[in-house]
């Protein structure tokens, strides 16, 4: 049994928490990012009571929970006593009565039913039967949009709760934490198949070869994390019609990055506003991110992107060679369909680590915090393709600018050049925030991410530059 990975500072709020009880606590996020683990570590050395809710009737969760009270505390409760969810907040505070008392009513979304109001009835009893009684409840579930609402100034729990959290998977310095024994490069390539999802990675065991794990997990139907990736939308009570959200998802895992290409790789360009809904709801479960160019004009369109890396592999990967998974050739998909592309598919999931790495590391690289982070896609004025990778105005104002590679050979010095001259080209075309990277009072210098590191020669030049900094896979992945 591994031990608990980060999670720190959750643990030491939650016990923050039950020490100022009576308190209500919310704790939700999506599926499998581990708020069951967490709650079930917070408090280990007090009494505490949970209970696990399940997709049923609002009136079977509440005999159930009768049922297990009365086992856990040695007393004979009768379901009968209890026809409503008042009566058994009631007893909650009763039973704090003799001492401090943790509640977690897990998958708190179940108890919502239409008929009895258990969200009012708690409030009820909350405001004027609790009486100072050291009772904690930490109401926990995984439909994000339904329990972020508990918080909204229409709900009757509005302004009530002591502390909420949403809890995410990890980002790439935590999943190598799961797996400690791989090397940085094959935690990477972890955390671009499985993301940061605690649930996703405890599948992956020790000896086996990636490639294995990935083609048993990942790529088999029968597969762990196959199966819960399929059901990843449907899971989403909200989500009325899963087809086109799926149809969604595929084409901005395509590359489709603008609405309406998006609608119409999904067939749904006679429908926008379905593809506008669906962007917007993805991005609230925070499977979808938008980005804009650096500097981009107010009204620029954003272009969307898949946020979770499981995600984008299933349909970059997964979804598009079902027909080949389902007649059982994995490992063929691994080895011709996979193996071949997946350092091209590493190249974003390298920039998101970069930018996660910055935001644990740049005290430690002697630079500020970042205020922007973005890229720059598009043609200087002579129309030459331009990308910039890394365009950041750190807090003290001054621009820093740099490439990520997801190299397999140390990168060279004209990587540097090249950039020199793309800023350049960019200045000369107007953009005016080149001008500032270039400008020695206002530029903090240049920042290159290289997974396979540096040539000799472009660490030498670095030296004797002072303002490039360069960084590799071992220095991503310090602790
Ligand atoms: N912080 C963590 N450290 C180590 N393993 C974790 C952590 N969080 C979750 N896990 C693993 O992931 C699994 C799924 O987490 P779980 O708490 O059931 O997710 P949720 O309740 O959010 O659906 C856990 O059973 C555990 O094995
Ligand atoms: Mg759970």
């Amino acid at each position: 049994m591994r031990g608990i990975v980060d999670r720190k500072q959750e643990i030491e709020e939650l016990r923050a928490l039950a020490q100022r009880a009576p308190s209500l606590g919310l704790l939700y996020g999506r599926r499998r990012v581990g708020k069951t683990f967490l709650l079930d570590h917070a408090w280990a050395d007090m009494r505490h009571f949970y209970f696990l809710a399940a997709d049923t009737t609002s009136e079977m969760n509440r005999a159930e929970l009768i049922r297990e009270l009365s086992e856990w505390s040695g007393n004979d409760y009768v379901e009968a006593d209890f026809p409503s969810w008042r009566n058994v907040f009631r007893l909650l505070a009763q039973l704090a009565e003799s001492g401090p008392l943790v509640v977690v009513l897990d998958e708190f979304q179940y108890l919502m039913g239409q008929t009895d109001d258990i969200v009012s009835q708690l409030v009820a009893i909350w405001d004027r039967e609790l009486r100072g009684r050291p009772l904690t409840l930490v109401l926990c579930g995984s439909e994000v949009a339904t329990m972020a609402g508990l918080e909204a100034g229409d709900s009757p729990l509005y302004g009530r709760p002591n502390w909420s959290a949403r809890l995410r998977p990890f980002d790439y310095l935590d999943t190598r934490a799961m797996v400690p024994n791989r090397s940085p490069r094959e935690a990477a390539y972890i955390y671009g198949v499985f993301g940061g999802t605690p649930r996703f990675l405890v599948t992956i065991t020790e000896e086996d070869e990636l490639a294995e794990r990935v083609t048993e997990t990942v790529l088999s139907p029968r597969g762990e994390v196959h199966l819960q990736l399929e059901r990843l939308i449907e899971q989403e009570k909200g989500i009325r019609e899963p087809r086109e959200y799926r149809a969604v998802l595929s084409a901005v895992a395509d590359g489709n990055t603008e609405t309406d290409r998006i609608a119409a790789a999904a067939g749904l360009s006679d429908r926008t506003h379905v593809v506008i809904r669906a962007l917007g709801v993805l991005e609230s479960l925070e499977l979808i991110w938008r980005e804009r160019n650096f500097d981009a004009a107010e009204r620029t369109p954003w272009k969307n992107r898949i946020a979770d890396h499981a995600v984008r592999f299933w349909y970059r990967f997964v979804h598009k060679n079902r027909s080949l998974l389902e007649t059982g050739e994995a490992r063929r998909v691994w080895r011709q369909r996979v193996e071949p592309y997946l350092d091209d598919y590493m190249g974003k999931v390298f920039e998101r680590m970069c930018r996660e790495a910055f935001l644990r590391h740049h005290d430690r690289w002697g630079l500020g915090g970042a205020l922007e982070w973005a890229r720059w896609e598009g043609q200087d004025r002579s129309r030459r393709p331009i990308e910039i990778d890394l365009i950041s105005r750190l807090d003290d104002g001054r621009l820093l600018t740099g490439e990520i590679k997801w190299s397999s050979r140390p990168i060279d010095y004209d990587v540097h050049l090249a950039l020199q001259r793309d800023l350049e080209d960019l200045a000369r075309s107007g953009q005016g925030w080149a001008q500032g990277a270039l400008d020695p009072e206002r530029s903090a210098g240049h920042l290159y991410f290289s997974a396979a590191g540096f040539s000799d020669h472009f660490h030498q030049r670095a030296a004797e530059a002072g303002n490039i900094l360069l960084r590799d896979l071992n220095d991503l992945y310090v602790a």
